[in-house]
């Protein structure tokens, strides 16, 4: 009786580390299954997300077309991903140049692509441009360039391919979005506003492209960091701006965002947004109280200016 007491709570533990270990292996299988011989197209595949969007598909046995601006780093991933991978069971992926912000480029881009595998299966939009500053200070050429990547880039390839996916009556087409497309931040105006509209036009055609069984879906995280640790602390770390929107998340690892666009491309989820509970909570915010969501964003702000004066 006393021997099995003190067993208990290890056997306990390692039945359910056993289980979780066989889910998540099954999980994994499953996953893989949906991907093999798909042909998948991942736009800017170098950022830090596309790379690990790139590993995760290119190791699932996917046809990889990797899409970016830069060949020597396109060449530098294509190296990487056929360096730790058995040949005999995965595809060497295909290069492509796509600068997102060159729209009157991207439908020879899309023919390019479409030429690699006479198909596109998976479309993953994961390109897009970052900005940050205040309004009055970001110039209007500047706002064009970043609806231009992060919005008629993205609809603009998607345009081109559909018509494939649409004549085959299967397809599934993926946005990597942020949470920014739900909330606007302030000082990020430019870039909300592009995730915005981005939301706005794939739920749009979710709901069309439903006839021709091609699946939409949007994956939305807060930050995505690439280590798993706090950032160091500055002076306005304390600030209630700082604490809501980035102090509880530290942000998720670029490898689960990766998993996450894996699962959400094999179980055909609709939207996915990876947030930790306060971002979540933000958005519920947002959406039923409004001027809550408004006055705490205000008093971020206030807070932020208060700490910037006092260093
Ligand atoms: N990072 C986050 O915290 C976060 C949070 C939520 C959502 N997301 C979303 O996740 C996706 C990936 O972001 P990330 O953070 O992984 O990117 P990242 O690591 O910050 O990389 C930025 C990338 O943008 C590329 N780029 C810039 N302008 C481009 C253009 N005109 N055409 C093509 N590529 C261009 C750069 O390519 P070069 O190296 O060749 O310049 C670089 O690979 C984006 O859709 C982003 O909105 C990111």
């Amino acid at each position: 009786m006393g021997i099995f007491s003190v067993l208990a709570l290890p056997l306990l533990l390692l039945g359910i580390s056993g289980v979780i270990y066989i889910y998540q292996s099954v999980k994994w299988l499953l996953s893989k299954s949906a991907v093999q011989n798909k042909v998948v197209v991942i736009t800017d595949a170098i950022s830090g997300l596309g790379k690990e969007c790139s590993r995760v598909f290119h190791a699932g046995g996917a046809r990889l077309v990797l899409c970016g601006r830069t060949w020597e780093k396109l060449e530098a991933l294509y190296d990487a991903l056929i360096s730790v991978t058995d040949p005999s069971v995965t595809y060497a992926p295909k290069l492509i140049l796509l600068d997102i912000t060159d729209i009157s480029c991207i439908r020879d881009v899309a023919k390019e692509i479409l030429n690699c595998y006479g198909c596109v299966d998976i479309l993953i939009n994961n390109a897009s441009m970052k900005v940050k500053g205040a309004v009055q200070s970001i110039s209007l050429e500047l706002d064009k360039k970043i609806m231009d990547a992060n919005y008629f880039g993205p609809i603009t390839l998607t345009k081109a391919i559909l018509p494939n996916m649409i004549s085959r009556r299967t397809g599934q087409i993926v946005l990597i979005n942020s949470i920014q497309g739900k909330i606007g931040i302030p000082f990020r105006a430019a870039y909300a506003a592009s995730k915005h509209a981005a939301v706005g036009f794939f739920d749009c055609l979710r709901a069309e492209m439903e006839e021709f069984d091609i699946s939409v879906s949007t994956v939305s995280p807060t930050f995505i960091c690439s280590y798993h640790r706090p950032p160091a602390p500055g002076n306005w770390e304390a600030s209630i701006w700082k604490f809501f929107f980035r102090k509880v998340s530290y942000g998720v690892h670029p490898v689960e965002v990766a998993e996450e666009v894996l699962a959400t491309v094999s179980r055909k989820k609709q939207e996915v947004l990876m947030a930790n509970p306060i971002p979540r909570a933000a958005v519920y915010i947002r959406t039923f109280f409004p001027e809550l969501f408004f006055a705490i964003v205000a008093s971020g702000i206030r807070e932020r200016l208060k700490t910037e004066e006092e260093s």
